[in-house]
């Protein structure tokens, strides 16, 4: 890192304008180092007719710089399926440039990092749910967007955390395979008055049982959020008595019972900005804790910095410079797997957050 000051009449003006809003978050000397690759990304970001989607992990100086667009999975795709820019460049992890690429298959799609993935959607494969599929038969299948194109196109409607209850609710007291999230199943069948059950292999329908009210789960975790525990809220609630607690509902039952609020990233911040709590905890990617307090100074926000997404940080400004310059690195995805996928997201989209048909 070089500690020299902006160089460039737009490094310096988006340097005073980040400072303005990072100063208490982002150290002066990264924050002058930023900036000017803050500007140059904005300049290319014209000549190549691009948009640039950011997700609301990433990190201060990027999250305040350079998105067109800031927010959840759902936001995100939205946005995607209908910009009309030649480039996306997805400052998010691969599943999430891959649905972009699915709804919007005619622009060019960048993922500024090839690392960067999902212990999600790494933890199931379209075979897996071919084989659920047959065990259950005619059981239809929901799968979180946390999932890679071809375990989408086995799939019958996608979900983010912000419409999971409303999808799974659509299907009335029938039982559906939910994939591949364990806790985010067991979450959503408590909000819906369901049971989940995880099958063993080989395990059929007819060893089940009755499957009225049923989710048939996997067991994904979510490598950050399953590291949240209830002893780390009692403790943050033992020494600040009047925390408020938000847990993503990718957290255990568990933690998500002994919060005081779950919901999507998009969610947690707005509840932190409606709510008067004097102060806030976020059990999630502790970045988002960071953009918060970039937005609303006033708002106090407690962090549990040593959980952090290893995938969601690989998007740097760097790397997003880079993508833009060298055109890297292209996501597609192979049409007879595109297809069957769009359908599955198309029908998560027209479902929105609320669960109310746009
Ligand atoms: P959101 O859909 O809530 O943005 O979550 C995405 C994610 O990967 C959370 O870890
Ligand atoms: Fe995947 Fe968890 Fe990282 Fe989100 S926080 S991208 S679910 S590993």
């Amino acid at each position: 890192m070089t500690h020299a000051s902006p160089t460039t009449p737009e490094g310096q003006a988006l340097y005073l304008q980040l400072k303005a809003k990072l100063h208490d978050v982002v150290p002066d000397v990264e924050l002058r180092y930023k900036a000017e690759i803050a500007a140059e990304i904005n300049r290319l970001k014209i000549e190549r007719n691009a948009v640039i989607l950011g997700h609301n992990y990433m990190e201060p100086a990027l999250y305040h710089s350079v998105p067109d667009f800031t927010g959840d999975s759902l936001e995100l795709s939205r946005i995607a399926a209908r910009t009309d820019k030649d480039v996306i460049v997805f400052c998010g992890v691969r599943f999430m440039a891959e649905t972009a690429k699915i709804l919007n298959p005619s622009k060019r799609v960048l993922i500024p990092a090839l690392p960067a993935g999902c212990s999600l959607a790494a933890s199931i494969t379209a075979d897996d749910v071919r084989d659920l599929k047959r065990r259950f038969p005619g059981v239809p299948v929901v799968t979180y967007v946390n999932t890679y194109a071809d375990v989408k196109a086995e799939t019958d409607v996608c979900c983010t955390s912000s419409n999971a209850a409303a999808v799974v609710g659509s299907f009335g007291t029938g039982p559906v395979i939910f994939l591949p999230d364990e806790y985010l199943g067991k979450n959503v069948a408590r909000e819906t008055g369901r049971r989940l059950i995880l099958p063993e292999p080989g395990q059929t329908a007819a060893d089940a049982g009755d499957l009225t009210n049923t989710l048939i789960g996997w067991r994904g975790r979510c490598e950050v959020h399953e590291q949240f525990s209830v002893a780390d809220i009692e403790a943050a609630r033992r020494q600040f008595p009047d925390v408020m607690v938000l847990a993503h509902p990718e957290c255990s039952p568990e933690v998500v019972a002994a919060a005081d609020y779950a919901g999507s990233t998009t969610a947690m911040i707005r509840e932190v900005e409606r709510s008067p709590a004097p102060r806030f905890l976020m059990l999630t990617e502790c970045s988002m804790a960071d953009n918060v307090v970039a937005a609303h100074p006033e708002k106090e926000m407690l962090r549990l910095c040593s959980v952090r997404c290893p995938h969601m940080n690989q998007i740097s400004l760097e790397a997003t410079r880079d993508a833009l310059l060298h055109d890297q690195y292209p996501v597609d995805v192979p049409e007879a797997i595109r297809g069957p996928a769009a359908r599955a997201v198309e029908r998560m989209i027209a479902i929105g957050p609320t669960g109310k048909k746009d």
